[in-house]
């Protein structure tokens, strides 16, 4: 946990959540640009890492000048958890360890981790006491107040984090079984923040800077991370700072055409480093990417959408991406974009189906992540 999370007297911090197949360095450059103050990687499998694997290794790399990211890890077993954060502490660059005790998909709790963890805080405590043992770096735990109205664990798992010398921990208000949807139990994160004795950041919900000085007020937290809210509008992080400077809190995705071209393009220039750098590490049988530039043409299908949410013209936009195949294609659908559907009429024209909360994420099995 940055320090800036870590007493209570600071302005609290403002960080971007682990989203398994988003928050890829390009996602955490472009987010920390605009002010996150820290920002997680993807969800990476401890087993993973201690068994070599050059797939899971992707997942933790970082562009060159990037703010150091927390490394966000899951599994179950101590062991494997103390070896995976020896590897990333031996690999460098990072600003922390931190656990998956949140995400509710098979392939995660199979393995006893994510929000297999919840109900079992003695393995918590065990985890956490074994990585502690293994870094030099903080360690701190990501979960839900619980798996269900009936099984609030929080406060237990909070208890275990702070026994075995864990340095903070993250709380998603809302209970597993809600999944994403339904209201974040602002009474229990107040609670949760109350009784622990280290930095808690409240997380849920958040899609403007109004939405997070409500969370932090009502629950006198350390920090608030952001998800979903993220996705398109990397300007959150600003608004939220200047908001908390005392700025009255900006109108949300009230930027203009051309900011938003801007950052489109920064992104998947990012995007494209990124990918231009797994295929100059990795040997081409194992590398994720195997064309910088169709890989990178592939994601920004779904993040420009995100961009564009809400606004004229996306559903054509959407329904267009399948055509973007080279650099030149993404250029020309940005900038063709903006010509048709400038100036912005939005408050008549607005998109109503695009205004559903979908997340549109890179083409991964979202089945497999979007529940966490
Ligand atoms: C596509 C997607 C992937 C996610 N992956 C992870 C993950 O790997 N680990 C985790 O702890 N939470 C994960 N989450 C949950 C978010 O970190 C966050 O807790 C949740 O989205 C609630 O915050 P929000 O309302 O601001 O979106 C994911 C969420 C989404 C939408």
């Amino acid at each position: 946990m940055t320090s800036d999370a870590s007493r209570k007297t600071e302005r609290p911090a403002v960080m971007l959540a682990p989203m398994a197949g988003i928050t890829d360095a390009a996602m955490r450059v472009v987010s920390g640009e605009m002010g996150a103050s820290l920002c997680f990687t993807e969800m990476v499998s401890a087993e993973g890492l201690v068994h070599d694997s050059l797939r899971t290794s992707q997942l933790l790399e970082k562009l060159p000048g990037e703010p150091q990211p927390v490394a966000h890890i899951y599994g179950g077993n101590p062991d494997s958890m103390a070896e995976a954060a020896r590897i990333i502490t031996e690999r460098g660059g990072y600003a922390g360890i931190d656990i998956n005790a949140g995400c509710p998909v098979r392939k995660v709790m199979k393995c006893g981790g994510g929000a297999a963890l919840m109900q079992n805080p003695t393995l918590v405590g065990r985890i956490v006491s074994a990585i502690v043992a293994h870094t030099d770096l903080p360690v701190t735990l990501k979960t839900r107040i619980g798996l269900h109205p009936g099984a609030v664990t929080v406060f237990d798992i909070v208890k275990a984090v702070e026994d075995s010398g864990g340095a903070g921990v993250t709380v998603h208000g809302r209970f597993a079984s809600l999944m994403h949807s339904g209201l974040v139990d602002l009474e229990l994160l107040r609670q949760t923040v109350e009784s622990a004795g280290i930095p808690v950041v409240v997380n849920g919900g958040v899609k403007s800077a109004a939405d997070a000085l409500a969370l932090l007020s009502a629950t006198g937290a350390a920090g608030v991370m952001i998800g979903r809210g993220a996705l398109g509008n990397p300007w959150l992080f600003s608004e939220i700072r200047a908001a908390l400077g005392g700025a009255e809190p900006a109108a949300p995705r009230s930027q203009s055409d051309s900011e938003i071209v801007a950052m489109l393009k920064r992104h998947f220039t990012l995007s494209l480093d990124l990918k231009t750098l797994l295929k100059s590490k990795y040997p081409p049988e194992l590398c994720t990417c195997k064309d910088p530039e169709l890989s990178a043409v592939h994601d920004f299908r779904h993040y420009m959408f995100n961009y564009f949410k809400g606004r004229p013209g996306s559903l054509v936009l959407r329904r267009r991406m399948d055509e973007y195949e080279t650099i030149p294609d993404v250029m020309r659908a940005i900038e063709e974009h903006v010509l048709n559907f400038s100036p912005p009429s939005f408050s008549e024209t607005r998109d109503v189906a695009a205004n559903t909360g979908e997340v549109e994420t890179h083409g991964i099995d979202q089945d497999a992540v979007k529940d966490c």
